[in-house]
Formats: structure tokens, sequence, C-alpha cells
């Protein structure tokens, strides 16, 4: 397992066990993040799953691919840490990883 923490706009911490291979967004839905809406599922094509990667995490999570980057056209407060949750698949080399929920989506 691989720990994961998701930090909701409100400031409260969820602490997640992660399974490798999952990615954030579902992490987020499982545990009731509030803020991640994810109304596309995971396929890249809504944007409501966006999150910041906190700023120690972002050369390891790397940036988003050219379908992301697309998408984060659609996304409320774009900024230079932004990702889309369901695009961050959990390694183990992600092990510790926070990211933060942004005021509101879309
Ligand atoms: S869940 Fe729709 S883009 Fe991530």
């Amino acid at each position: 397992m691989t720990q994961l923490t998701i930090v909701a706009f409100d400031g409260t911490r969820f602490d997640i066990n992660a399974e490798p291979g999952s990615t954030v967004m579902e992490n987020a839905v499982r545990n009731s993040v509030p803020g991640i809406d994810a109304e596309c599922g995971g396929a890249c094509a809504c944007a409501t799953c966006h999150v910041y990667v906190d700023d120690a995490w972002t050369a390891a999570v790397g940036g988003p691919a050219p379908m992301e980057e697309d998408m984060l056209d659609f996304a409320f407060d774009v900024r230079p840490t932004s990702r889309l949750s369901c695009q961050i698949k959990i390694t183990d080399a992600l092990d510790g990883l926070v990211v933060n929920v942004p005021e509101r989506q879309g």
C-alpha cells in the first residue's frame, strides 16, 4: 500500500492507503473527499477532478500529457502544479504523495 494524502479545500486531511495502480481520483471518490466530482469517471474528459500537486511532489508526479493539458483549460484557477487526479496513477515512487483540492471544480 502507498500512503496518499488529499487535503480538502477546508484543510481537512484525508490520509489514505492507496493501492498501486489506482488513480488519485479513484482514491478521492472512494474516501468521499469533498470537491472531487469526477463526472466522467476517469476518462480525462471533464476536468472536474482537478487537484494541485504539493510542491515537493511535482517532479515525481510529472506534468500532464497533451490530452490532459487540453482538458485543464476547462478547469478553474489552473496553476503550474495543476493535474487531473484521474491521470495520476499511484506507484511505489509516489509513496507519501500530497495533493490539494481547489476551491471549486469547473
Ligand atoms: S474524472 Fe473526468 S477528467 Fe478526471
